[in-house]
């Protein structure tokens, strides 16, 4: 045999765990001389197949031949596909079959080969075959070494979820061979790293300490190849590979332990589930995405924060573990971007989570069940304990409240965190300077772990933990720095001063002699990559350092080229960050020249930072002299370092954080109760410990401080004082701090310290704190928002803010407070929250940064109860699919475009629509320079004013971050800084380009003159900037008034359609794009139906003039790109590119004839379609065009690269992707693993999923139907389209409920074989009884000549539907009414005079409009999950005038300034509500009988409504209407001056010369008096005249699509409702 050596672990007494590398050999012989057999099945999968089967095949048959028995034994290999999926029923039974087909008998060996799939499943197929056969475990990932091979557990998962069916069965052997793992790709590899960390951190601090330290060194192992066979020997072993197997080798060890002890899991075993409570339960709803080992990740940190909780472990063993699984590129929390960033993660809602744990295994009852940790290495109990769902609930939620009271700790004594300014410096200190240092009480937070990982990275120094950690002892490097490995980047989430400090260090690197990467590359979150680290950049490349931006200029990341520091003179602009100056000092030792350092820029900022630095120099052995003026004897800002190495003293401490402590103290100052800190005293190096004193004390606090402590006691709650002015430049970090508490400070300051400026006595004027802009956010914009939801106000200043103080019992509860990433928010704001009630503290993760237990301190310690909120209710994450609208206002939108392009027009509609405020930056220049920007321009030239613009830019974006509309001038993208702006801001904002045609653009600009001329041909001027338009805008609105007529002709029907509707697609697409009012299909996830058409055309605009026809039913348009050819390739064949400018006018010309949204379809031919396969980047550039125009439904194909796709998920914004896979093979199988792997993929690519097959006989549709019942019953699952092209497959789309494609008769070919038209399906429907006939009814009296039957039952008919529309006069709501509406087959009805009010008492709900209006006039009735019915009453005929108006008002009326009601009856209650709704400012009302309009007023508390007194008379300075609803009978009015007892209409009602509506609700005669008064004197101002009869059909509309839940083919029943009309009048 070959020789090889071999590791033997005993596991349940037998020696049965082999280790060791390359053992193929072995395990063959091993296998067919112990095991003796007459067959042995190997099962594998394809990938591990694809690297081992070979030589195993290969050994097998070298070895049987020499086997000497008669009949020699078989050797049969069994493949399997990858993943997951396999470990189903259907993939036993496949074994099973496989088995069977076989002839295996009960002495077959199986060979489960492969990760924790196959082990679990051929284990469980092995356990059960024969009633058992004998196993042999063959793990090749790293997760199935370490814990899916040992111990028996064996199993498969159902659609209940993981790993339900099972049994202990334990293989013969399990082989350990650590050469497998070399061809495992590294996220596989981490992803057993979990389990590897789980083991150590539940049973030995010294593995883990292992691990902790040699992350790289293990990466290294597994990703250096091994040739010949080396390794297999002792001999031929490297320290690599030794390493690497005595990890594994150690973490089995553990595990066969436990194991042995208790097999069954009745106790100890257990402790391997550390992490896997809550792991699993992520796992559950991440799945495929994201992996066991990474969910488990999670859920270690989750479970050792829930010990924590419970006051078991520390904060410093959290920070080891996130520490060590992040060396391993795990996951920690489900913030992570890899974790957020998927569709799946808004279903990770805490009660879902809870409700997964329920079904774990290990619980018993009620309790979950958790392993608890009490320190690296040691578990609190020998087993999992119980702990309550709310602890659990606190740890999963994502934001937390704060419950108020008097602390129950009072009086509080205790110590912050170690300061984060401190342990940073001290880390950079140590790391470069010579010998050993021991920190102590070191900040354990995301900020130091960043700099430890980069210094590690950049091999600056080596790090080790001491007592369980609460020591780092850092080996210094003394200034030897390298460049990060190959590929490597130091990344630094959203960690300011390691940025900062590293910056500079990274130039330290010496440039080194071998050919390794040339460059560091530092970079961070996106916040981080919008910070500014200009300046520091600045002096160091003048100072000769190569430091390059790779994205916006000025902020990171940045490329660094190692060439040392040269050192010298270094001048700096200090005035935004004193970091800048603390970086260049701390590093400026090690420069080859000795350092002046001389601070330029006006005032230095946060000079006690820059103190602290040079303190800590000094005690490191570096003394710096900083120059004195020899006249003036003052401090001047230049410092001069000379050259050394930093002498690392044996042990350093670090102080407690001082801006830390102004949290605890500030709760003690406003609950009235007392706290003392120790280790913060009057000797602090760090400025923020000046707080007690200078903002407490004076606020009314008792404050003792001596050198080493500090104690506050508050005055009775309610006392504190404002502080009138306070300038905070010495401690801006507690700034915030400061800002809660002078929120409820409403007494007068102390006397000497009000303001002189003001009158106001609440006032706390903070000052000195203007770099608190470029924090973690922009810290002074968010404190003023977040207190103005209190109801504070407060002012912005230059350099801070003011704050009005309230009394506590002003304040508004029940808020919650948007934290930014911000850990001073969100804990400054949890000091407001302990006295305003139900206060919720959004993000509570961002304290991480500085005080990770806070919740738990702020519990534990001080005595403040915190319970979890989460914020994510499962119906939020529904709606996304249903296009409901947004509850919080959107980031605003930034609109650009050339000059003329329409940006003032379009963004005014658009704030009109949205009801945000709209900002035109021209306004806001001429106000703020109080000049033209012609004479600007005139006086100071255009690259002043270019600069000047910009620098506006920036300050609109910081002011109104949200809720805005802001228009820019046309040249804004001509400077590189106002680009890069604009392109940071589409990063997470709308930028918003407006296109419009150059000819239609120079014909506009001839008429225009305000703005300065461009000087040089607009072509050129146009051309310059369309790319950078491009660049800089995340959005494109086409302006499509020349873009239509121009590339289509002028005489294309489409061209001639009125242009009216351009305010609905505004509404459309900016409360899409915003996601105030997403433009989603309603049907889609909800129990509805629905369809989509497929447009087919090679150019839809001649079809779009049939639209209404075409898409009767629908819920949405198909654009089937792939099929589009521009005029010039109009007889192009075969597969074919469309130009993107041919597909933005057609979707331009969609949007202009309907409001259905569209289905963004690029096909390519192996999936059916007509684009070629191999034009992904095309492909792509389409899909981006998409998302740029705010596409409704793009549809994905899966087989494109999965990273493009989630890249270009992270930018659809509120659109969504349909995901889908198409097989036209006809091979595809409904219930193989396959498709379920197809069907996993594209969930969790897409929100929805697509998948097609092709049928082959009427069963195959039996089993689509099963596969989607089976994923749609897994909780939260997306919305899924299946169905079966060919006729076969016919039945599959009737039964699809999810936008099934639809043709139509009209249509020149279908887009697929077997695709059915919208009306057969419904008739499909009917006869399979899904679609029963229903009865429909109008209650009233006189009724007879109503024109409703006819509305309605030529949409039933135009919808296919099998329901009837009746008359039922009567005369009262009684018997027969009542005896309609309970029979089965009760569909709905309309409600018409007299009957509004008096059906009222029939209905068991109303909705909120007919509560408020006081009257229904249609009734729904809802099946409810029990199956019973209830009746629902609506009001309608508000939507109706609003809608009338709406789609009528001019464009010179963007929202009304006033409107008039006529009128004081019962649909006048109607009309004020929709005016309201409709936006219009003031609503006056004119009856004649006054006291009735006044009962309406009263009628409407809430609404401004004007009662005047004569038609014409409007209130004194008030603007005349611009709408105007008559809902008086038209014989009682009349123009005519004689006319006796009516009511005298005269021209001066139309007095508003901008044009408006008028609607006369009544509809005889047609052209009531109103109306052609109207039409004569004042159509020719713009006026529009709207008959009663399109009020019916609009409400009629309505009631449709309540009732069937299907948009109203509006076109075909205004048609047939106006020729019966007509019909009627004419006979009259
Ligand atoms: N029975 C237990 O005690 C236990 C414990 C933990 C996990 N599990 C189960 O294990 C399963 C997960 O196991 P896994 O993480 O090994 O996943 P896996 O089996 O799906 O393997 C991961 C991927 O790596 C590929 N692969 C495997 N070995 C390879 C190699 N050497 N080279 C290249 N590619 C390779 C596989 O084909 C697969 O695509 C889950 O079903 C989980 O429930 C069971």
């Amino acid at each position: 045999m070959v020789a090889t050596d071999i590791l033997k672990i005993s596991i349940l007494g037998k020696e049965s765990i082999h280790c060791g590398i390359h053992l193929i050999p072995y395990i063959v012989s091993t296998v067919l001389e112990t095991l003796p057999a007459s067959t042995y099945v190997l099962v594998t999968d394809t990938n591990v197949a694809s690297f081992h089967l070979s030589t195993f095949e290969a050994e097998f048959k070298e070895a049987i031949q020499k086997v000497s028995a008669e009949t020699k034994p078989r050797f049969i290999p069994f493949i399997i596909p990858p993943g997951e999926t396999s470990k189903s029923r259907e993939g036993k039974a496949q074994i099973e079959d496989f088995l069977l087909l076989n002839k295996c008998t009960r002495d077959t060996v199986m060979l489960a080969l492969g990760g924790g799939v196959i082990g679990d499943l051929v284990g469980f197929v092995a356990a059960t075959f024969m009633r058992g056969v004998r196993l042999c475990q063959i793990p090749t990932t790293l997760l199935a070494m370490v814990d899916s091979s040992v111990g028996g557990k064996t199993a498969i998962d159902t659609p209940h979820g993981k790993n339900l069916i099972g049994a202990f069965w334990q293989p013969e052997y399990t082989f350990i061979d650590a050469a497998f793992l070399e061809t495992l790709p590294t996220r596989e590899f981490s992803n057993g790293m979990a389990e590897v960390v789980k083991t150590a951190a539940i049973w030995s601090d010294k593995e883990f300490a292992d691990l902790e330290t040699r992350s790289s060194e293990i990466f290294a192992a597994i990703q250096t190849p091994s040739s010949n066979n080396s390794g297999r020997t002792l001999s031929t072993r490297s320290e690599a590979q030794q390493l690497l197997l005595s990890i594994v080798v150690g973490s089995i060890s553990v595990k066969a332990h436990i194991v042995t002890i208790d097999e069954r899991e009745t106790g100890l075993r257990n402790l391997v589930n550390f992490g896997h409570t809550i792991g699993h339960a992520i796992e559950a709803v991440l799945t495929p995405a994201i992996l066991h080992g990474e969910c488990v990740s999670i859920g270690i940190l989750y479970e050792a924060e829930v010990a924590r909780q419970l006051g078991i472990l520390n904060q410093v063993a959290i920070g080891r573990l996130a520490r060590c699984l992040k060396a391993y590129n795990l996951p920690i929390s489900v913030t992570d971007p890899r974790i957020a960033s998927l569709p799946a993660a808004k279903l990770l809602t805490v009660e879902r989570l809870l409700d997964i744990m329920k079904v774990d295994k290990k619980n018993s009852g009620s309790q979950k069940k958790i392993v608890l940790l009490s320190r690296i290495g040691k578990t609190y109990e020998e087993k999992a304990s119980d702990v309550s769902d709310q602890i659990i609930a606190k740890i999963l939620s994502d934001a937390v409240k704060v419950i108020p009271g008097v602390p129950s700790k009072d009086p509080v004594r205790m110590a912050t965190p170690g300061s984060k300014s401190i342990s940073n410096r001290a880390l950079v200190l140590a790391a470069l300077g010579k010998g050993t240092c021991r920190l102590k009480n070191l900040l354990h937070s995301d900020d130091t772990q960043v700099m430890m990982t980069a210094l590690l990275d950049l091999k600056g120094a080596s790090f080790e933990w001491e007592d369980e950690g609460e020591t780092l002892v850092v080996n210094g490097g003394a200034g030897a720095l390298s460049v990060p490995e190959q590929g490597k980047e130091i990344y630094l989430g959203n960690a300011g001063t390691a940025a900062r400090f590293l910056t500079t260090v990274c130039t330290l690197v010496q440039k080194s002699s071998s050919a390794q990467p040339s460059t560091t590359v530092v970079t961070g979150n996106a916040r981080m990559k919008q910070r500014p680290i200009g300046p520091l950049v600045d002096a160091l490349r003048s100072n000769g350092s190569q430091v390059e931006y790779l994205e916006s200029q000025g902020c990171l990341p940045l490329s660094i080229t190692p060439a040392g520091l040269k050192g010298g003179k270094i001048q700096l602009a200090a005035s935004v960050s004193s970091q800048y100056v603390s970086s260049i000092l701390l590093c400026a030792p090690y420069a080859a020249e000795p350092v002046t350092l001389e601070l330029t820029g006006g005032q230095v900022i946060s000079q006690p930072y820059i103190d602290m630095t040079l303190a800590m120099m000094k005690t490191f052995g570096v003394a710096v002299v900083r120059q004195v003026d020899p006249v003036t004897k003052k401090l001047l800002d230049v410092y001069h370092i000379p050259k050394g190495t930093y002498v690392n003293p044996a042990e350093y401490s670090i102080e407690s954080d001082a801006s830390s402590a102004t949290y605890p103290l500030a709760i003690a100052a406003i609950t009235g109760t007392s706290c003392t800190i120790a280790n913060i005293g009057s000797s602090s190096l760090q400025g923020d410990a000046r707080f007690a004193k200078e903002v407490l004390e004076p606020m009314g606090c008792q404050v003792v401080q001596s050198e080493n402590e500090t104690t506050v006691k508050g005055p009775p709650i309610g006392q504190l004082k404002a502080l009138g002015l306070i300038d905070m430049e010495p401690m801006t970090d507690a700034f915030l701090t400061a800002s809660v508490l002078a929120a409820v400070a409403a007494n007068q300051p102390k006397a000497g310290r009000e303001l002189q400026d003001s009158d106001a006595k609440n006032v706390t004027r903070i000052v000195g704190i203007a770099n608190q802009r470029v924090k973690e956010c922009n810290r002074i914009k968010a404190m003023i928002d977040e207190l103005a939801k209190f109801g504070i106000q407060t002012k912005e200043l230059n350099d801070g803010l003011e704050i009005y103080g309230k009394p506590i019992s002003e304040l508004a509860t029940g808020v919650s407070v948007h934290c930014y990433d911000d850990h001073r928010v969100a804990m400054a704001f949890s000091v407001l929250a302990s006295v305003v009630r139900e206060t919720v503290i959004e993000e509570k993760r961002c304290v991480d940064k500085t005080w990770p237990n806070w919740w738990d301190d702020l519990e534990n310690k001080i005595g403040l109860k915190v319970d979890g909120v989460d914020l994510a209710s499962p119906s939020d994450a529904e709606a996304s699919f249903k296009g409901s609208p947004s509850k919080s206002p959107s980031a605003s939108v930034v609109i650009v475009g050339m000059r003329g392009s329409g940006k003032t027009f379009i963004g005014q509609l658009a704030a009109a629509t949205l009801q945000w405020p709209f900002v035109d930056a021209d306004f806001y220049f001429v106000e703020k320079h109080k000049v033209e920007v012609r004479a600007f321009v005139q006086q100071n030239g255009w690259p002043a004013f270019r600069e000047a613009e910009t620098h506006i830019l920036r300050e609109l974006l910081e002011r109104y971050p949200t809720g805005h509309i802001l228009s820019l001038g046309g040249g804004i993208v001509e400077t590189a800084a106002a680009r890069e702006t604009l392109k940071s801001y589409a990063k997470h904002g709308q930028v918003v380009h407006i296109v419009r045609e150059i000819d239609e653009v120079v014909r506009y600009l001839g008429e225009e003159s305000s703005r300065p001329a461009y000087g040089e041909p607009i072509a050129d001027v146009f051309r310059r900037r369309e790319p950078w338009f491009a660049e800089c805008c995340n959005y494109e609105f086409v302006n499509h008034t020349g873009v239509i007529s121009s590339s289509l002709g002028d005489d294309t029907p489409i061209a001639k359609k009125p242009t009216a509707s351009i305010r609905g697609e505004i509404a459309r697409f900016f409360g899409h794009i915003t996601g105030q009012y997403p433009n989603l299909a309603a049907n889609v996830g909800s129990d509805k139906r629905s369809y989509f058409l497929s447009l087919t055309f090679p150019d839809i605009t001649p079809a779009l003039i049939h639209v209404d026809e075409l898409a009767v039913g629908v819920d949405a348009i198909e654009l089937r790109v792939d099929l589009l050819r521009a005029p010039q390739d109009k007889d192009a064949y075969g597969p074919y590119i469309p130009p993107n400018s041919h597909v933005v006018t057609q979707i331009a010309a969609i949007r202009r004839t309907t409001s259905l949204p569209i289905v963004f379809t690029v096909r390519t031919t192996s999936q059916g379609g007509s684009f070629p396969d191999d034009a992904e980047d095309e492909a792509f550039s389409l899909f981006d065009l998409a998302t740029r125009m705010g596409v409704e439904y793009i549809d994905i194909e899966i087989s494109w690269s999965q990273k493009r796709i989630r890249d270009l998920n992270s930018r659809k914004g509120h659109s969504l992707l349909i995901a889908s896979w198409h097989d036209w093979s006809g091979k595809m199988a409904w219930d193989s693993a396959l498709t379920k792997d197809k069907y996993d993929l594209a969930a969790s690519l897409g929100d929805i999923v697509k998948l097609v097959g092709k049928a082959n006989s009427l069963e195959d549709n039996l089993r689509l139907h099963d596969f989607v019942s089976r994923v749609n019953s897994v909780p939260g699952s997306k919305p899924i389209i299946a169905i079966n092209m060919g006729v076969e497959g016919q039945l599959s789309r009737i039964l699809n409920t999810t936008f099934s494609p639809v043709t139509h008769p009209l249509l020149p070919n279908k887009a697929a074989p077997g695709q059915l038209s919208f009306a057969q399906i419904q008739s499909a429907l009917h006869l399979i009884g899904q679609l029963p006939s229903q009865r429909f009814f109008l209650f009233g009296n006189p009724i007879t000549t109503s024109m409703s039957p006819t509305l309605h039952n030529a949409a039933f008919s135009a919808l296919n539907l099998p329901y009837t529309y009746e008359y039922l006069e009567t005369d009262d709501v009684g018997q027969i009414i009542r005896a309609a509406v309970v029979a089965p087959d009760f569909g709905g009805a309309s409600v018409t005079i007299p009957f509004k009010l008096d059906i009222i008492p029939l209905m068991d709900s109303l909705s909120p409009e007919a509560q408020i209006i006081g009257a229904v006039n249609t009734i729904i009735p809802i099946t409810q999950e029990d199956g019973s019915r209830v009746l629902h009453g609506d009001n309608t005929d508000w939507i109706a005038i609003r809608e009338c108006i709406r789609s009528r008002l001019p464009t010179s009326v963007l929202l009304p300034e006033a409107a008039l009601v006529i009128g004081a009856g019962g649909t006048s209650r109607a009309a004020v509500f929709a005016l309201h709704k409709l936006g219009s400012k003031r609503i006056y009302v004119y009856n004649r009988t006054r006291s009735k309009a006044q009962i309406l007023v009263d009628a409407f508390p809430q609404i401004r409504i004007e009662v005047i007194d004569a038609l014409g008379a409007w209130p004194a300075n008030a603007p005349p209407p611009s709408v105007i609803v008559s809902t008086v009978p038209a014989s009682a009015t009349s123009t005519d001056p004689s006319a006796s007892n009516t009511l005298l209409l005269s021209p001066s009602l139309f007095a508003s010369d901008k044009g408006g509506v008028v609607l006369d609700v009544a509809y005889k005669p047609a052209l009531t008096p109103l109306l052609s008064l109207a039409a004569s004197t004042a159509s020719a101002k713009g006026w529009v005249a709207v008959q009663g009869l399109e009020m019916l059909l609009e409400q009629g509309y309505v009631q449709i699509e309540r009732w069937t839940g299907r948009r109203c083919p509006k076109a075909v029943v205004s048609k047939t409702v106006w020729a019966k009309y007509e019909d009627v009048i004419s006979k009259d």
